[in-house]
């Protein structure tokens, strides 16, 4: 299901994503909107090295950190706070049918569920695992900040410090296109992320870029 990346799936590329992928405002939204449920319980879905599933469950939150690439889980359990996490190798499908309050998947997580049906399916799963009013919320990139014009190497090369003191150079390079379209109704619309917040009721039917590193 989805599409593996080799950048969440080698030590050395999960590395150069935490250098690059730092805290940002959108981080910042999820904090806030899942704060509007004190002490919630969170399913993290695609919690990669655990950026804002850390920062969660240091706020207080019974957070589950997901993800199916070992390597990024791997360094999520290694940074500070990590105890106080849930830590699961898998998928949506890997959750258990609990009652979670609020579901995130951040970084535009979404957008590596290319087909219908994996879409389809994670939201059934999510659904599943949700207490009748509970909220999913994630974001996706917004088409209208024209991202993609920035993918490559002229405007996307730069150096970045890891964090054992190694410097490494980084750029994007698209290299193939999947034509794939979507839409959600947003709730807030940052430059670059539009970011949702679903709820979920009780009857209802649940409903290629490539990066480069070299050092
Ligand atoms: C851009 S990263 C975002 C990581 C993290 N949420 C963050 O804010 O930094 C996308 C993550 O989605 C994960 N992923 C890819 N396919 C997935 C799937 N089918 N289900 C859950 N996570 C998936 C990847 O392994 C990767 O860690």
């Amino acid at each position: 299901m989805g599409v593996w990346h080799g950048e969440f799936r080698h030590r050395r590329l999960v590395e150069v994503y935490d250098a690059v992928c730092v805290w940002s405002r959108e981080d910042d939204f999820f904090v806030s909107v899942v704060g509007e449920t004190p002490a919630a319980r969170v399913p993290d879905l695609g919690c990669g090295t655990g950026r804002l599933t850390l920062a969660l469950a240091g706020a207080g939150h019974a957070d589950t950190g997901v993800d199916p690439a070992r390597a990024s889980l791997d360094a999520a359990q290694a940074k500070p706070g990590a105890e106080r996490v849930t830590w699961l190798e898998g998928t949506a499908r890997s959750l258990p049918t609990t009652d979670f309050d609020v579901a995130t998947m951040t970084a535009h997580v979404a957008q590596f569920l290319l087909a219908d049906e994996d879409w389809r399916a994670t939201l059934h799963d999510l659904y599943r695992c949700l207490v009748p009013g509970g909220r999913l919320i994630f974001d996706s990139r917004d088409p209208h900040a024209r991202e993609w014009e920035r993918w490559n190497p002229h405007h996307s090369r730069r150096t970045v410090e890891l964090a054992d003191g190694s410097m490494v150079e980084t750029w994007v390079d698209v290299t193939s296109s999947a034509s794939t379209a979507g839409g959600v109704a947003s709730r807030s619309v940052p430059e670059t992320a539009s970011c949702s917040s679903l709820r979920v009721g009780h009857a209802s039917e649940a409903p290629g870029r490539r990066e480069q590193a070299a050092s």
